[in-house]
Protein backbone atom coordinates (compact mmCIF):
# COMPACT_ATOMS: atom_id res chain seq x y z
CA UNK A 1 0.00 0.00 0.00
CA UNK A 2 2.61 2.64 -1.34
CA UNK A 3 4.21 2.29 2.42
CA UNK A 4 7.42 0.32 3.78
CA UNK A 5 8.23 -1.47 6.50
CA UNK A 6 9.83 0.66 8.73
CA UNK A 7 6.71 2.93 8.70
CA UNK A 8 4.59 0.47 9.29
CA UNK A 9 6.66 -1.31 12.35
CA UNK A 10 6.81 1.90 13.98
CA UNK A 11 2.90 2.26 13.71
CA UNK A 12 2.37 -0.69 14.86
CA UNK A 13 4.82 -0.30 17.57
CA UNK A 14 3.01 2.43 19.17
CA UNK A 15 -0.13 0.99 19.45
CA UNK A 16 -0.37 -1.19 22.92
CA UNK A 17 -3.20 -3.70 21.46
CA UNK A 18 -0.53 -5.09 18.58
CA UNK A 19 2.50 -4.93 20.83
CA UNK A 20 1.08 -7.18 23.58
CA UNK A 21 -0.37 -9.47 20.78
CA UNK A 22 2.32 -10.15 18.76
CA UNK A 23 4.93 -10.04 22.50
CA UNK A 24 1.89 -12.98 23.21
CA UNK A 25 2.27 -14.82 20.03
CA UNK A 26 6.15 -14.03 18.17
CA UNK A 27 8.94 -14.08 20.75
CA UNK A 28 10.80 -11.69 18.60
CA UNK A 29 7.31 -9.23 18.81
CA UNK A 30 6.69 -7.04 16.10
CA UNK A 31 8.39 -7.45 12.59
CA UNK A 32 8.31 -7.30 9.02
CA UNK A 33 8.09 -10.86 8.77
CA UNK A 34 6.07 -11.06 11.56
CA UNK A 35 3.32 -9.05 10.37
CA UNK A 36 3.26 -10.80 6.72
CA UNK A 37 3.15 -14.32 8.74
CA UNK A 38 0.16 -12.99 10.78
CA UNK A 39 -1.96 -11.45 7.97
CA UNK A 40 -1.37 -14.71 6.15
CA UNK A 41 -2.89 -17.03 9.08
CA UNK A 42 -6.01 -14.23 9.05
CA UNK A 43 -5.92 -15.16 5.22
CA UNK A 44 -6.18 -18.24 5.43
CA UNK A 45 -9.40 -18.58 7.68
CA UNK A 46 -11.40 -16.09 5.05
CA UNK A 47 -13.15 -19.33 3.71
CA UNK A 48 -16.87 -18.61 2.13
CA UNK A 49 -18.33 -21.58 1.02
CA UNK A 50 -21.44 -22.75 0.48
CA UNK A 51 -22.79 -20.39 -1.89
CA UNK A 52 -25.88 -20.90 -4.00
CA UNK A 53 -23.80 -21.82 -6.99
CA UNK A 54 -21.66 -24.19 -4.98
CA UNK A 55 -25.00 -25.66 -4.23
CA UNK A 56 -26.13 -25.56 -7.81
CA UNK A 57 -22.75 -27.34 -8.56
CA UNK A 58 -22.94 -30.15 -6.21
CA UNK A 59 -26.59 -31.34 -8.05
CA UNK A 60 -29.06 -29.01 -6.23
CA UNK A 61 -30.44 -27.80 -9.48
CA UNK A 62 -32.98 -25.28 -7.82
CA UNK A 63 -30.39 -23.38 -5.80
CA UNK A 64 -30.05 -21.01 -8.58
CA UNK A 65 -33.13 -19.14 -10.24
CA UNK A 66 -34.01 -19.25 -14.04
CA UNK A 67 -32.64 -15.72 -14.50
CA UNK A 68 -29.03 -16.68 -12.74
CA UNK A 69 -28.67 -19.84 -14.52
CA UNK A 70 -28.97 -18.52 -17.60
CA UNK A 71 -26.22 -15.78 -16.68
CA UNK A 72 -24.27 -18.38 -15.91
CA UNK A 73 -23.96 -20.27 -19.13
CA UNK A 74 -23.94 -16.37 -20.67
CA UNK A 75 -20.51 -16.18 -18.70
CA UNK A 76 -19.19 -19.29 -20.19
CA UNK A 77 -20.30 -18.59 -23.77
CA UNK A 78 -19.03 -15.30 -23.61
CA UNK A 79 -15.51 -16.24 -22.54
CA UNK A 80 -15.45 -14.22 -18.84
CA UNK A 81 -14.81 -18.36 -17.40
CA UNK A 82 -11.00 -17.92 -19.66
CA UNK A 83 -10.03 -15.63 -16.68
CA UNK A 84 -12.12 -15.88 -13.79
CA UNK A 85 -11.95 -19.71 -13.52
CA UNK A 86 -11.15 -22.70 -11.28
CA UNK A 87 -12.83 -23.08 -7.74
CA UNK A 88 -11.99 -19.28 -6.85
CA UNK A 89 -13.72 -17.90 -10.01
CA UNK A 90 -10.38 -16.19 -10.90
CA UNK A 91 -8.20 -15.18 -8.81
CA UNK A 92 -4.90 -18.22 -10.37
CA UNK A 93 -3.39 -15.92 -12.96
CA UNK A 94 -2.73 -12.43 -14.06
CA UNK A 95 -4.12 -10.29 -17.29
CA UNK A 96 -3.80 -7.06 -19.31
CA UNK A 97 -6.79 -4.68 -18.40
CA UNK A 98 -7.80 -3.51 -21.73
CA UNK A 99 -7.07 -6.76 -24.06
CA UNK A 100 -9.44 -5.48 -26.59
CA UNK A 101 -9.62 -2.12 -26.37
CA UNK A 102 -7.23 0.68 -24.93
CA UNK A 103 -9.21 0.97 -21.10
CA UNK A 104 -6.12 3.43 -19.90
CA UNK A 105 -6.66 5.94 -23.33
CA UNK A 106 -6.98 9.49 -22.61
CA UNK A 107 -6.74 9.45 -18.77
CA UNK A 108 -3.93 11.10 -17.03
CA UNK A 109 -1.11 8.33 -16.16
CA UNK A 110 -1.28 6.92 -12.63
CA UNK A 111 1.02 4.68 -10.42
CA UNK A 112 -1.69 1.59 -9.54
CA UNK A 113 -2.56 1.63 -13.44
CA UNK A 114 0.25 0.46 -14.10
CA UNK A 115 -0.18 -2.83 -12.34
CA UNK A 116 2.18 -5.74 -12.75
CA UNK A 117 5.15 -3.79 -14.20
CA UNK A 118 5.52 -1.76 -11.12
CA UNK A 119 6.25 -4.70 -9.53
CA UNK A 120 8.04 -6.75 -12.30
CA UNK A 121 9.26 -3.74 -14.74
CA UNK A 122 8.89 -5.98 -17.36
CA UNK A 123 7.15 -3.82 -20.58
CA UNK A 124 4.99 -7.01 -20.85
CA UNK A 125 3.28 -6.33 -17.49
CA UNK A 126 1.88 -2.87 -18.09
CA UNK A 127 -1.37 -2.99 -17.31
CA UNK A 128 -1.19 -6.12 -16.31
CA UNK A 129 -3.57 -7.27 -12.91
CA UNK A 130 -4.43 -10.17 -11.23
CA UNK A 131 -7.52 -11.83 -11.80
CA UNK A 132 -9.76 -11.16 -9.33
CA UNK A 133 -12.00 -13.95 -8.00
CA UNK A 134 -15.53 -13.11 -8.41
CA UNK A 135 -16.56 -14.71 -4.98
CA UNK A 136 -18.98 -12.69 -2.77
CA UNK A 137 -18.48 -9.63 -5.74
CA UNK A 138 -21.90 -8.53 -4.72
CA UNK A 139 -20.75 -7.63 -1.43
CA UNK A 140 -17.16 -5.76 -2.41
CA UNK A 141 -17.87 -2.31 -4.36
CA UNK A 142 -16.58 -0.12 -5.63
CA UNK A 143 -14.75 -2.42 -8.23
CA UNK A 144 -11.24 -2.61 -10.45
CA UNK A 145 -7.46 -1.27 -9.11
CA UNK A 146 -8.59 1.88 -9.52
CA UNK A 147 -12.34 1.37 -7.94
CA UNK A 148 -13.92 3.24 -10.85
CA UNK A 149 -17.26 1.05 -11.70
CA UNK A 150 -19.59 1.39 -8.87
CA UNK A 151 -21.78 -0.98 -9.18
CA UNK A 152 -21.95 -4.74 -10.30
CA UNK A 153 -23.55 -3.40 -13.59
CA UNK A 154 -20.82 -1.37 -14.50
CA UNK A 155 -17.86 -3.34 -13.83
CA UNK A 156 -19.42 -6.18 -15.95
CA UNK A 157 -20.21 -3.53 -19.34
CA UNK A 158 -16.61 -2.62 -18.86
CA UNK A 159 -15.11 -6.33 -18.22
CA UNK A 160 -17.54 -7.49 -21.89
CA UNK A 161 -16.00 -4.10 -23.91
CA UNK A 162 -12.81 -3.95 -22.60
CA UNK A 163 -11.73 -7.75 -22.18
CA UNK A 164 -14.00 -9.80 -24.82
CA UNK A 165 -14.86 -6.71 -27.60
CA UNK A 166 -18.71 -7.35 -26.72
CA UNK A 167 -21.65 -4.40 -25.79
CA UNK A 168 -23.46 -6.90 -23.67
CA UNK A 169 -27.93 -6.25 -24.25
CA UNK A 170 -29.92 -5.56 -21.45
CA UNK A 171 -30.77 -8.88 -20.75
CA UNK A 172 -27.57 -10.62 -20.62
CA UNK A 173 -26.07 -7.62 -18.26
CA UNK A 174 -29.14 -8.81 -15.99
CA UNK A 175 -28.94 -12.22 -16.21
CA UNK A 176 -24.98 -11.80 -15.63
CA UNK A 177 -24.99 -9.84 -12.78
CA UNK A 178 -27.74 -12.36 -10.84
CA UNK A 179 -25.70 -15.32 -11.80
CA UNK A 180 -22.80 -12.97 -9.95
CA UNK A 181 -24.86 -12.25 -6.71
CA UNK A 182 -25.35 -16.12 -6.17
CA UNK A 183 -21.62 -16.39 -5.59
CA UNK A 184 -22.11 -14.91 -2.15
CA UNK A 185 -20.94 -17.94 0.74
CA UNK A 186 -20.87 -18.54 4.35
CA UNK A 187 -18.45 -17.69 6.88
CA UNK A 188 -18.32 -19.40 9.99
CA UNK A 189 -21.48 -20.89 9.32
CA UNK A 190 -23.35 -17.50 8.68
CA UNK A 191 -24.05 -16.35 5.52
CA UNK A 192 -22.39 -12.95 4.08
CA UNK A 193 -24.34 -10.14 4.19
C1 LIG B 1 -8.93 -11.42 -20.49
C2 LIG B 1 -9.26 -11.70 -19.10
C3 LIG B 1 -10.65 -11.32 -18.58
C4 LIG B 1 -11.88 -11.59 -19.15
C5 LIG B 1 -12.18 -12.32 -20.45
C6 LIG B 1 -12.86 -11.07 -18.22
N1 LIG B 1 -12.24 -10.50 -17.13
FE1 LIG B 1 -13.18 -9.68 -15.52
N2 LIG B 1 -11.36 -9.04 -14.82
C7 LIG B 1 -10.14 -9.29 -15.41
C8 LIG B 1 -9.11 -8.53 -14.72
C9 LIG B 1 -7.63 -8.53 -15.04
C10 LIG B 1 -9.77 -7.80 -13.72
C11 LIG B 1 -9.13 -6.81 -12.73
C12 LIG B 1 -9.12 -5.41 -13.32
C13 LIG B 1 -8.65 -4.36 -12.34
O1 LIG B 1 -8.44 -4.64 -11.16
O2 LIG B 1 -8.48 -3.21 -12.75
C14 LIG B 1 -11.19 -8.15 -13.80
C15 LIG B 1 -12.18 -7.66 -12.95
C16 LIG B 1 -13.52 -8.03 -12.99
C17 LIG B 1 -14.53 -7.61 -12.04
C18 LIG B 1 -14.28 -6.68 -10.84
C19 LIG B 1 -13.91 -7.50 -9.64
C20 LIG B 1 -13.42 -6.68 -8.47
O3 LIG B 1 -13.44 -7.22 -7.35
O4 LIG B 1 -12.99 -5.52 -8.64
C21 LIG B 1 -15.71 -8.20 -12.41
C22 LIG B 1 -17.07 -8.07 -11.71
C23 LIG B 1 -15.44 -8.98 -13.59
N3 LIG B 1 -14.10 -8.86 -13.89
C24 LIG B 1 -16.39 -9.71 -14.30
C25 LIG B 1 -16.17 -10.21 -15.58
C26 LIG B 1 -17.22 -10.70 -16.45
C27 LIG B 1 -18.70 -10.79 -16.09
C28 LIG B 1 -16.63 -11.05 -17.63
C29 LIG B 1 -17.28 -11.50 -18.91
C30 LIG B 1 -18.24 -10.56 -19.48
C31 LIG B 1 -15.19 -10.83 -17.46
N4 LIG B 1 -14.96 -10.31 -16.21
C32 LIG B 1 -14.23 -11.13 -18.42
C33 LIG B 1 -9.91 -10.14 -16.48
C34 LIG B 1 -10.89 -10.61 -17.33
Amino acid sequence: MDSDWGAVVAKLKGDAFYRDTFARLYPDGISGANIADAIAHYERTLLTPNSRFDRFLLGDKEALSALERSGYWRFLELGCASCHQGVGIGGNMFQRFGVMADYFAGRPPGKADLGRFSVTGREEDRHVFKVPSLRNVALTAPYFHDASAATLEEAVTIMARFQLGRELPAEDLQAITAFLRSLTGEWEGRPLE
